[in-house]
């Protein structure tokens, strides 16, 4: 079968000449002599229109056809200068590979993103979804490609995991126990010696810890895989399983860190722009007119810079705004950094140092003693795309912090070593793949730019 991408792309070589392409119907109107089909074959975001005669000897059943059916078609590509399409195929056979009832659930109409949240099994073969998919495909070889092509090693980090990378508690347990019925230690408490691996696990929120021990061996690594949180948000972007890209470098510093997180995020936009224009203009016409010149304007400026100190007193000059006031030592709720990126800023900004009471065990104590090297990546539309920092790096000052926040030294041994066998400065960052997933195409809902997405109340499909 040849590809509609591959006509589309090389149309001087197949005009006039006969093709045979295979796809699902999304229309068919036919009369009693002749009809159309217009064809999808999920390889380029254009359609096919396809017209049949009734010289044909299946006719009938090519005319009674129902949207989604999927159908062969052999004939001949000609150009139709007078219509909106710039060729067709003048059919000579149409073999119906699967014919679909008719109770087809998408039809010519628009469907609201709710209405085909319902069926996250047929909602890839709408325009949006196919944009949308191929998308996050590209944006994930992007990144591979980005970090590949400046020597990162990519690292395979567990999925199931003894500890709490960032010590918010919003793990998702795995057990083989019958939790129904579990054995108890003599205070009553759950006995999880005797669980599979001999102790308490969780599916991992970050790759992190795991990926610094490769830093520590390879100097630069990244990794690129599922990571789980049983956050109660029930919101626009927080998912219960999402993937994060997290890069690690032995030798960085908080500003080798954002000069990385910067350009990967330029270089992600402008692979994504040259590599999907049809669906990028499908995005700037149907989902978010502005997001091309956005996303032209990111490529060609510098990302913002500001400490949250110096974020704090901007934000408290436009307290009457916000529903949550904020105050120095307060987390930054969405509402805040929406505001310094789209209204301060008007750009992409890097917030930093933020005070170590709301931020991770990880990141290494500044000067001050009360701010840590933290870095947030906030965008338009979106707000924290990327969290990072430096590591601490001090064998001691990590113990006393973990002291004060409780951690158990034994359950981050290996973690501790690092700091005792040729410790470096070193930096990383988690970006959100969803939340970027988002920002490139300006879909609202991170429920519509992860194929199956589980959230609060929702693990269908
Ligand atoms: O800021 P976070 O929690 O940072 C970490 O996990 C660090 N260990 C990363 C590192 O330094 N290696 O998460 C990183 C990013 C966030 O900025 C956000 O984009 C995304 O992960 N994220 C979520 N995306 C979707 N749903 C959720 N529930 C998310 N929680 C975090
Ligand atoms: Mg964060």
């Amino acid at each position: 079968l040849t590809t509609v991408r591959e006509i589309y792309k090389n149309r001087e070589q197949y005009m006039n000449q006969e093709v045979t392409v295979g796809g699902w119907v999304r229309s068919v109107r036919g009369s009693k002599a002749f009809g159309f089909i217009v064809l999808h074959d999920g390889t380029y975001f254009e359609t096919l229109q396809i017209v049949y005669h009734d010289t044909m000897e299946n006719f009938a059943e090519i005319s009674k056809l129902n949207v989604g059916a999927a159908i062969i078609v052999k004939g001949t590509l000609v150009p139709t200068p007078e219509a909106k399409q710039p060729f067709e195929i003048q059919a000579e056979e149409v073999q119906v590979e699967g014919a679909s009832a008719p109770d087809y659930p998408l039809q010519k109409k628009r469907h609201t993103l709710e209405y085909l949240r319902t069926m996250t099994h047929l909602r890839p073969r709408t325009n949006t979804f196919q944009a949308v998919f191929r998308v996050r495909s590209l944006c994930a070889y992007a990144i591979h490609k980005f970090f590949q092509e400046r020597g990162f090693v990519y690292v395979h980090t567990p999925l199931i995991t003894g500890s709490d990378c960032e010590g918010a508690g919003e793990m998702f347990q795995v057990t083989t126990l019958d939790m129904k019925n579990p054995p108890l230690n003599e205070d009553g408490t759950v006995d999880y010696s005797k669980d599979f691996f001999g102790k308490e696990t969780n599916l991992t929120v970050s790759g992190q810890l795991n990926g610094e021990t490769y830093a520590q061996a390879f100097r630069n690594i990244y990794t690129f895989g599922p990571t789980f949180r049983a956050e109660n948000s029930n919101t626009t972007r927080h998912a219960a399983e999402f993937w994060m890209i997290e890069p690690e470098c032995a030798f960085a510093d908080l500003n080798d860190n954002m000069d990385l997180a910067e350009a990967m995020l330029k270089y992600v936009i402008r692979y994504v722009l040259e590599n999907a224009p049809e669906e990028m203009n499908f995005f700037n016409s149907f989902i978010d007119k502005g997001l091309l010149d956005r996303l032209n304007h990111v490529v060609n400026s510098e990302f913002g810079h500001v400490t949250y100190t110096e974020a704090i007193e901007l934000l408290e000059k436009n307290n009457d705004k916000f529903d949550y006031k904020v105050f120095w030592g307060c987390d930054l709720q969405t509402e805040h950094e929406r505001y310094l990126t789209e209204q301060i800023f008007k750009k992409p900004v890097f917030v930093t140092d933020y005070p170590k009471e709301i931020k991770a065990f990880y990141m290494k104590l500044n000067d001050d003693g009360k701010t840590v090297a933290a870095m947030d990546c906030l965008v338009p539309g979106i707000g924290e795309i990327i969290g990072g920092s430096q590591r601490e790096d001090d064998y001691e000052k990590l113990k006393s912090r973990m002291d004060e926040l409780g951690l158990k030294a034994e359950d981050y041994q290996f973690y501790m070593d690092l700091r005792k066998y040729g410790s470096t400065r070193h930096s990383g960052y988690g970006l959100g793949f969803e939340r970027c997933v988002m920002y490139l195409t300006g879909m609202g809902n991170i429920r519509d730019v992860i194929p199956f997405p589980r959230t609060v109340n929702n693990c269908d499909l």
